[in-house]
């Protein structure tokens, strides 16, 4: 494929919007406030922020440049910045994880829009745990709000990179955030609400354990999108005059702030209510915390029915903005190694997803036998997918910017030629956590957990 006929972003704003928009998902919004409920809070959190700053951020650093300075999919940058085919296999793995976190991640994305569409019954007291189990393990529904789910991300996908991708993260990145802000508003201002957020803020080390980090490890991968190929993807579609450290600065800080505040739109009211009803909190509820506790919460709350709308809403936003990162990982890869058009590549991204999304969804109900490594389907590809196949994409990518590829290439493509002014130590310290402080501590949480 010729390089100079590729698309790019149009602007510095849309590109950090649509890599924001990549990192910014249900992993915010759904799954890191039912780990640190699981995980016991503000200790968790705290070394969630350590893996963030001192590890994922290099990684993300490193994938994106790969991607920039290639200018090719996940699989064709190795192909093309190695002589040894075998590192190649990194783009393999980065591919496969995408598509297997988007065949889980359709599912919830699904469960997303069937909520939304509830919530316009302002009737949340219905939405109880009977309801939400009924409806994931039951076989037809669920399935279903699958396909509408990754038939709404193919839409956006088949417009191209500005005016699909860009186009759409730009205008529902600045109304995510805005609707995020106002439902902590409303959580943190509730009667009892000040538990919840000491929650959050005040670590209890002894909740602690080894378990808790790996996760915390995952989370921080799974939540940056880093070691799958979706940081890479988009950062092919930069020019070469964007600052990568800097945008790269940015997109972590927004992915983690948002973190930290749909913690504060959830559990403070989570435990507002609990308060005000004389039981204890049930922030330990895991996948179901958005979808069954929180229903309750908003029955309760003044305007809860507004909110809830307003909350499922940002949901499905940040869910979509997601899954276009991950569908188009794998679309890039088939327009360019397989030679296919974007639309054609988006219906085959499509099928697989479709496909492996009806047995994660059935996997709730009539397909609940069946276990992989003692875990149903579902929760098979999303622990895989966190724990395994990013952590080890991630892995692989380090050992190969720290010691396949040449030092001054790496600088250089971070430094934009050295003309964008970013320190030399700085630049020497990224590259020294990327050969050694990376791979190292991967290899170590990850093994640790093995032992304990
Ligand atoms: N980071 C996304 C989220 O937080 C999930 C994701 C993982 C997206 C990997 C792309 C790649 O929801």
């Amino acid at each position: 494929m010729n390089n100079t006929k590729r698309e790019h972003f149009g602007s510095h704003l849309g590109v950090l919007l649509a890599m924001a928009g990549g990192a910014i998902g249900l992993g915010n919004m759904w799954r890191f406030p039912y780990l640190v409920g699981k995980n016991g809070g503000a200790a968790f959190i705290a070394v969630y922020l350590l893996f963030v700053v001192f590890l994922c951020l290099p990684i993300l650093i490193s994938e994106y440049a790969l991607g920039r300075r290639t200018q090719k999919n996940a699989f064709g940058a190795f192909k093309a910045l190695s002589k040894n085919k075998s590192w190649s296999i990194i783009g393999v793995f980065a591919v496969s994880a995408a598509i297997c976190i988007l065949s889980f991640y359709c599912v919830v994305g699904g469960w997303s829009v069937k909520y939304l569409v509830e919530s316009f019954s302002f009737n949340m007291s219905a939405l109880d745990s009977s309801y939400f189990n009924g409806f994931i393990s039951s076989s037809w529904s669920p399935v279903l709000y699958t396909f509408v789910f990754l038939a709404m991300t193919g839409g956006i996908l088949v417009l191209g990179i500005q005016k699909g991708v860009e186009r759409f993260s730009k205008v529902m990145m600045m109304l995510l955030c805005f609707l995020i802000i106002l439902i902590a508003i409303r959580s943190i201002t509730l009667p009892g609400a000040t538990e919840g957020i000491k929650y959050l803020f005040v670590p209890d080390w002894s909740e602690l354990d080894g378990k808790a980090v790996l996760e915390a490890l995952g989370q921080s991968f799974f939540s940056l999108s880093i070691g799958c190929g979706t940081v890479l993807t988009y950062g092919s579609y930069v020019k070469k005059d964007e600052n990568i450290i800097s945008s790269s600065l940015l997109v972590s800080v927004f992915d983690t702030t948002f973190a930290l505040i749909a913690g504060l739109a959830i559990i403070p009211a989570v435990f507002a209510i609990a308060y005000m009803n004389g039981v204890t909190p049930e922030i330990g509820a895991g996948p179901g915390l958005v979808f069954i506790t929180l229903p309750s919460v908003f029955n309760e709350m003044p305007m809860g029915n507004i909110i809830a709308v307003l909350f499922f809403a940002t949901l499905l936003i940040a869910a979509i903005t997601s899954a276009i990162s991950l569908m188009e990982t794998f679309v890039t890869y088939e327009i360019e190694e397989w030679k296919v058009s974007r639309a054609k590549a988006v219906v085959i991204a499509f099928a697989i997803c479709s496909l492996l999304g009806v047995f994660c969804s059935l996997s709730q109900g009539v397909l609940s036998g069946v276990k992989l490594f003692g875990l149903n389907i579902f929760d098979f590809f999303d622990k895989l997918s966190a724990n395994v196949l990013m952590t080890g994409g991630g892995f692989l990518l380090v050992l190969f910017v720290g010691w396949s590829m040449k030092k001054e290439d790496y600088i250089d493509e971070l430094s934009n030629g050295h003309t964008n002014n970013v320190p030399q130590w700085l630049l020497t310290s990224i590259y020294y956590i990327v050969k050694f402080v990376a791979p190292i501590t991967i290899l170590i949480v990850t093994i640790a957990n093995f032992i304990l």
